[in-house]
């Protein structure tokens, strides 16, 4: 089922009864999501994901706009009504219930043509059951399963009813980090099977750009960009997307371009053309980085730390943004860790450059013939 979303706002008043101004917390959505597919909705917080989530379901009214489930308007239905399944953070499952009668229970309260016989029922919580690998735990109760496993159920409690849409709104949070990976591969897999189409929402990047097939980013209730995971980390629309994606972190620097150089500290350290003269942010990615003596590119080595297949330099640089500047390099690759500082050159589809007042991508032209390594594999 696709869902789409039309010019869709939400406000609501201050929480802070002082403040007459409302809050945009969803500012005119205005796209469509795909049938079966993997939808991750992220963010830092407070941008406006729930939000965004809980009126797809029907838990909250646009203030303006229109939400349709392929050709259903269905903006005006009842959450019950839009044949939506949802799990949340915390997994709200009922503790005086087992794990059977907890996913049976969204079954238990259908009516007219809809009612399933005990039979039909039983059959459905075993398959839920079986996506999510936790057929042998259905007559525990959840006080008695860690917390993966009570998501899991939380999962397959959302599925019974097979829904049209499943719409997940941090659902990994409140599990450990290696749950958090498994259970991450458990939903991709859950939703490649079923092909249920989901929207699964997380402030964390790395998380999203995993598991799912679209990503859409976004701040301050306004998306900022709607792509495939590596198209988005490739092609950042502004300076708010590039530094949101990626681990280590984009190294922003400040720099600014003169007649088709791009110069940071006072060296040339790229050909940019096309680009107008004038301040900008340059973002370069951690591996975005050759090593090389001759290299225009000079900052002060602060150390190295070798972790197998690569080494990342730390260096310093007066025009960074931050203190440490990552560089991620091959291991084969040696580094004169006595020297003061350290030269690369850049990869130029590794480096992005922003306008230094609104932050929106200036892009330029390279030609990557011109220097096949830095063209090469990363
Ligand atoms: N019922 C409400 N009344 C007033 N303001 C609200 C209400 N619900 C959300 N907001 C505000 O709307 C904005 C978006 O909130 P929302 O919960 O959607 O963010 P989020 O991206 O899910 O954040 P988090 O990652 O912390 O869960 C915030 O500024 C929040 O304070
Ligand atoms: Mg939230």
């Amino acid at each position: 089922m696709k869902v789409v979303l039309e010019h869709v706002t939400k406000r609501f008043p201050n929480r802070n009864k002082k403040i007459k101004e409302e809050v945009v917390a969803v500012s005119d959505f205005n796209f469509e999501i795909p049938d079966g597919k993997l939808i991750g909705l992220l963010g830092p917080s407070g941008c406006g994901k729930s939000t965004a989530l809980n009126l797809i379901c029907g838990l909250e009214e646009p203030t303006e706009g229109r939400i349709y489930f392929g050709d259903e308007d269905v903006t005006d239905l009842a959450p019950e009504h839009r044949g939506v399944g949802l799990v949340f953070q915390n997994y709200a499952l009922y503790p005086h219930m087992t794990v059977r009668e907890n996913i049976r229970f969204p079954l238990t309260n259908l009516k007219g043509s809809a009612k399933l016989t005990k039979e039909e029922m039983n059959a459905r919580v075993e398959r839920a059951a079986s996506l999510v690998q936790i057929n042998e735990l259905l007559e525990r109760k959840p006080s008695e399963m860690s917390g993966g496993q009570q998501q899991r159920v939380a999962i397959a409690r959302a599925l019974v009813k097979t829904p049209q849409v499943l719409l997940l709104d941090e659902p990994l949070s409140n599990l450990d980090a290696r749950l958090r990976l498994q259970t991450r591969e458990e939903i991709r897999k859950i939703q490649r099977e079923t092909k249920v189409t989901t929207i699964f929402v997380t402030h964390d990047q790395e998380e999203a750009m995993s598991i799912s097939d679209l990503i859409i980013v976004m701040k301050k209730g306004v998306v900022q960009q709607i792509g495939a995971p590596q198209d988005v980390y490739d092609d950042p629309a502004n300076l708010f997307v590039a530094k949101f994606l990626g681990t280590p972190a984009i190294n922003v620097f400040k720099g600014e371009v003169r007649g088709g150089q791009l110069f940071i500290g006072g060296s040339a350290v790229l050909d940019v053309p096309g680009v107008r003269d004038g301040g900008v942010w340059t973002g370069i990615r951690p591996e975005g980085f050759i090593p090389d003596s001759n290299g225009p590119f000079e900052s002060d080595l602060l150390g190295i730390e070798v972790m197998g297949r690569d080494i990342t330099v730390l260096s310093g640089h007066p025009d960074a943004e931050n203190p440490v500047v990552r560089s991620i390099i091959s291991s084969d690759r040696r580094i004169d860790t006595s020297s003061p500082t350290v030269r690369f050159r850049l990869k130029p589809y590794k480096v992005f450059l922003f306008d230094d007042a609104t932050e929106e991508r200036l892009k330029f032209e390279y030609d990557i013939e011109s220097d096949p390594e830095a063209g090469g594999a990363v």
